[in-house]
């Protein structure tokens, strides 16, 4: 007979048919060493009156196994485990490795990358009031974007269905290029352009790209997580770099860190912070990197939300010597979901990041940059900002009348001219991460600011506004200042 174990579990409210259930089970009891080499299994007609099933399932389990090598027949004699099944394989492999007390074997580079903290909550299911990063997913033009689809997988080019050119597809390429030219100050040809999967893909390839291993960077400190996980999983060491109202204080970067290669920067909107890097600063920088053949990385993540005033254009324009890469994305003036972004290269480097590129995941999607770059074409995309820059500094306005309403005194905030998002800095006493906790439990997402600092970590929240309508925000702030007023 069989092991009591084997084939315990035949369950006939599962949608999953009888002989899948008992083929599964034997295979099981195989691959773990419960039923060994050799082991004579009981006869079809005796096993299905054992489990309570026709013959007919018993027979259709075995000709699967005995299919894939798993049981051998003996002619006359009936149905074995199969006797040659090396023992290296009559286990799963966490349990044969438990045993051992072997830890499965992972590269050096994979060991590094799980020290690499990603972010506070890329995973995390919640999109509900106030979390931050987040644009306003439902006022999405869903029917016009719907419409692009449907045309053009109703009869697409052969061209987007096949292997394209890894740089991406050209009419996007020219597309962002005419924007960033007309609205960023960018200066930049379509060839220029390589279409990433969000930025995080550009800030990987570059960091990866440009320097080695043990090479450091200036980061503005605070700074952006995911930016920061890039850098450290490429082994780069990450040099912080304080900030005052004009943001990156790039003297003391040439004092404390000279030998630095690259500089990230977010100077239209400095994140988290929201600062705006001062022409002086922008200036500092470039004769930095002219001076001493360092890269600077210049993440202009959302700087079509300014509410106040036209942006300073990019610091790519001002740059004279190709040093600096421009990193764009759609994840905040669309959606993250849509995973496109670019990145603008200066033209020496173009063939290297094409290279690179080809190898990691060959080019972007075909029909979804088709899509992309006719509602830029037609007008849809800056429909689309021009609503959304409206609605977030409306947002804004709402949530510092909530937050005088609901919050206590100690979490103070301030408007700001640009961004979807609002940090509240804290007092002597207060610990964010606790707040964040007691946030949590009152069903309210907040961000911490202090896990973005390097060093002289400073406490503070961070409340994402722009991604959430009224009555949501009316909930989440009359909640939350229920739980911080027990607080203090
Ligand atoms: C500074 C910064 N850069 C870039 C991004 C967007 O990343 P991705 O384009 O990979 O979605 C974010 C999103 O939170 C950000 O805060």
């Amino acid at each position: 007979m069989l092991p009591p174990s084997v084939l315990a579990h035949l369950n006939r409210t599962l949608d999953v048919p009888l002989h899948l259930q008992v083929y599964e089970g034997l295979r099981e009891a195989i691959l773990e060493g419960t039923l060994k080499p050799s082991h004579r299994l009981p006869s079809t007609r005796a096993m299905s009156q054992h489990l309570g099933v026709s013959r007919n399932t018993v027979l259709l389990a075995f000709e699967q196994l005995l299919l894939e090598g798993y049981l051998e027949s003996r002619v006359g004699d009936g149905t074995y485990v199969t006797h040659t099944l090396p023992d290296t394989s009559i286990q799963k492999p966490e349990v044969r490795l438990e045993q051992q007390g072997i830890q499965p074997q992972l590269s050096r580079r994979a060991q590094k990358l799980l020290q690499v903290q990603v972010t506070q909550y890329l995973s995390q299911p919640e999109y509900r009031a106030f979390r931050s990063g987040m644009p306003a997913l439902k006022d999405f033009p869903f029917e016009e974007w719907r419409r692009l689809h449907a045309r053009h997988w109703k009869n697409p080019p052969l061209q987007l269905l096949a292997y394209g050119d890894p740089r991406g597809y050209l009419p996007l390429r020219e597309a962002i290029s005419e924007y960033l030219n007309a609205s960023r100050g960018v200066r930049c040809t379509p060839d220029q352009v390589l279409i990433t999967s969000g930025s995080q893909q550009g800030l990987e390839l570059a960091s990866r790209l440009l320097l080695d291993e043990g090479d450091s960077l200036w980061m503005e400190d605070p700074g952006y997580l995911g930016a920061r996980a890039a850098f450290q999983s490429s082994g780069l060491q990450v040099c912080p770099i304080p900030l005052d109202q004009e943001g990156m204080q790039v003297q003391y970067g040439e004092m404390h860190h000279p030998q630095a290669r690259m500089a990230y920067v977010t100077p239209s909107h400095q994140y988290p912070l929201g600062i705006t890097l001062s022409l002086t600063r922008r200036l500092e920088l470039l004769k930095w990197a002219r001076n001493s053949g360092a890269w600077i990385l210049e993440d202009d993540y959302n700087s079509e939300y300014r509410y106040e005033g036209r942006p300073l254009n990019a610091l790519q324009g001002l740059d004279q010597d190709g040093r600096v890469i421009y990193v764009g994305t759609f994840s905040k003036v669309l959606l993250p979901a849509v995973r496109m972004g670019y990145l603008v290269l200066p033209e020496h480097l173009i063939d290297l990041f094409i290279h690179a590129r080809s190898l990691v995941d060959r080019m972007p999607p075909g029909v979804s940059q088709a899509v992309l770059a006719e509602f830029m074409q037609n007008g849809g995309f800056e429909r689309h900002i021009r609503r959304m820059r409206s609605l977030y500094a409306d947002r804004q306005a709402f949530f510092l009348q909530l937050a005088q309403q609901h919050f206590p005194d100690w979490l103070p905030f301030q408007p700001s001219p640009a961004g979807m998002h609002l940090v509240s800095h804290l007092g002597e006493g207060f610990s964010d991460r606790t707040l964040v906790e007691e946030a949590r439990k009152a069903g309210v997402t907040v961000r911490a600011l202090s896990p973005s600092y390097l060093q002289d970590a400073k406490q503070g929240l961070l409340f994402g506004y722009a991604g959430f309508p009224e009555d949501e925000s009316i909930l989440a702030a009359r909640d939350l200042g229920r739980a911080f007023r027990v607080q203090k």
